[in-house]
């Protein structure tokens, strides 16, 4: 069959006829035909949709499009064309979709992404592995391997680490927070904490933290059975990181109550600030402690591809287990993210045999079954997509979008420190800035009604997207950059905005 030319059939007539499955992926001629023109639809579609927008939101309200939701009905079994349900996706999503490749779009931690994991993702969802085993993924598992390799190597973790592909930081922070617990009942307890469950003491467990880290910890130790009292925050210093003294005494304080501390997480790019942990001053506090030492770098992760800011992350090869989000800091669509740590036997607490699936004698034979390395079972060959991008563009490419997004929170937080009627919070280590409106001479609570509204207000009229925060109870807004298309001209239109809305609010109370 010669490919050079898209096949064409009469896709309607086809799957009217419906003789030969015509929608199911499949080698017959027909099945590739709809295929070349589902998707060929799809592309132009998706790029009239970037050339015809230019703002980062419609603006839609939540009711139109609940509304617009609303009236269409699963129940009356109708089959439709392409053509028409691609035209009403238009209505119901795409045109009112938040752009996340939009330069004024700088507000929750989502990247752009590149090219070449669009490819990628078109390999992923037809070819459709599953990574669980190598009988599912073939070649696919050694791309990841590969990757993970890759990965190791860029945190300097010792040659016999390992790793694995997630779904998201809050999966790998998971499995740091499950490694962590059964570690410390392994190695204290005599109990196989897989077979056993939980010792008694359980309820005793601790881990700290910095009390500004990600929320994903306490629902993890929850889920964990440890509870979502089992974190411990610890004070950050004026600069939003860890205060290792306070980290000191708080360990000290917990185990004088008769508390268990197992685990100390730094976090390598705190959401809100972007600020790192000393994660070099933290590693010997948790070995002199005897405690499992895991970074959260789901933020932070891609300074490891920057020249002249992965020195931020020093000392993260120190620790026993790490969450890198590549949907973050890597340019990748979600889902892709990692879970690394610094000795492979440590995938013992995990792993389960399954005949039908990752037998023992596979594994005595040498085959990479990587099920056993993973809390999922069926798993996204997600890794394709990183592996698309360092074939296509490059490492250090991927760390000079790194420096200009940095450079961008600079010049932001130097551009409102030099206003009056502006309150910068933080001096950004990462590419986020957290800062008020502060036009008159109000208090905390006056500022909070104001700079609530101007948040609303540029999302509803969607020219840009910056979010909000609270510190201290106190609302902040918050830019997050991560698009190196981001011009200094963007900022400093997306400030008049604020100023703007601002003024208008003020007018008006
Ligand atoms: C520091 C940090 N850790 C973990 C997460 C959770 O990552 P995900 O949304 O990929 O689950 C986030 C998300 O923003 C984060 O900022």
């Amino acid at each position: 069959m010669n490919l050079q030319e898209p096949l064409s059939i009469d896709l309607e007539k086809s799957i009217r006829e419906n003789k030969t499955h015509t929608y199911l992926f499949s080698n017959n001629k027909k099945s590739v035909a709809a295929y070349q023109e589902s998707m060929a639809k799809a592309v132009r579609m998706i790029s009239n949709h970037l050339l015809e927008n230019e703002k980062p939101f419609s603006g839609a309200s939540l009711s139109s499009l609940k509304e617009k939701c609303d009236a269409v009905s699963l129940y009356d079994d109708q089959q439709h064309s392409i053509d028409y349900v691609l035209e009403e996706l238009k209505e119901l999503y795409v045109n009112d979709v938040i752009n996340f490749h939009h330069p004024k779009y700088i507000a929750h931690l989502n990247c752009p992404i590149l090219t070449p994991t669009l490819v990628a993702e078109a390999f992923i969802s037809s070819l459709n592995s599953s990574m669980d085993t190598w009988d599912q993924s073939t070649g696919g598992t050694f791309i990841e391997l590969k990757l993970i390799e890759w990965t190791l190597r860029k945190l300097q973790y010792p040659t016999n680490g390992d790793g694995i592909f997630t779904s998201g930081g809050t999966q790998s922070n998971l499995m740091g927070l499950l490694l962590a617990r059964d570690h410390y009942i392994k190695t204290h307890y005599n109990m196989d904490p897989k077979m056993d469950g939980l010792p008694s003491e359980a309820n005793k467990f601790k881990v700290l933290c910095s009390e500004i880290s990600h929320f994903s910890l306490k629902k993890n130790l929850s889920l964990l059975g440890l509870g979502q009292n089992a974190v411990v925050p610890v004070a950050v210093d004026k600069n939003y990181k860890m205060d290792v003294n306070a980290l000191k005494k708080t360990i000290q304080q917990q185990k004088e109550l008769g508390n268990i501390p197992i685990a100390i997480v730094g976090t390598a790019g705190t959401t809100d600030f972007g600020s790192i942990d000393p994660l070099t001053d933290i590693s010997p506090i948790a070995k002199e402690n005897s405690l499992w030492f895991h970074v959260d770098a789901a933020y932070g992760g891609g300074l490891l591809l920057s020249k002249k800011h992965k020195q931020k992350l020093m000392g993260i090869g120190l620790s026993d287990s790490v969450t890198i989000d590549y949907h973050k800091t890597f340019f990748q669509p979600v889902s892709s993210s990692g879970f690394f740590m610094r000795d492979k036997s440590f995938v013992d607490y995990i792993k389960y045999h399954a005949d039908y699936l990752n037998s023992k004698e596979q594994e005595d034979e040498g085959i990479p079954n990587m099920v056993k390395k993973s809390i999922q079972t069926t798993r996204r060959f997600d890794a394709l997509k990183l592996w698309m991008t360092l074939r296509v563009m490059g490492a250090d490419t991927l760390g000079q979008f790194m420096d200009s997004v940095i450079e961008n929170a600079q010049f932001t937080a130097q551009l409102l420190q030099n206003r009056s009627d502006f309150e910068v919070l933080n001096q950004p280590e990462i590419s986020a800035v957290v800062f008020r409106y502060t036009p008159y001479n109000g208090n905390d609570s006056s500022y909070c009604n104001l700079n609530s509204y101007i948040r609303k207000a540029i999302f509803n009229e969607g020219k840009a997207i910056i979010t909000s925060t609270k510190v201290n109870q106190t609302v902040y807004l918050k830019f997050t950059f991560l698009n190196p298309l981001t011009t200094a001209t963007d900022i400093e239109e997306i400030i008049e905005m604020i100023v703007h809305h601002g003024q208008h609010y003020s007018s008006n109370n």
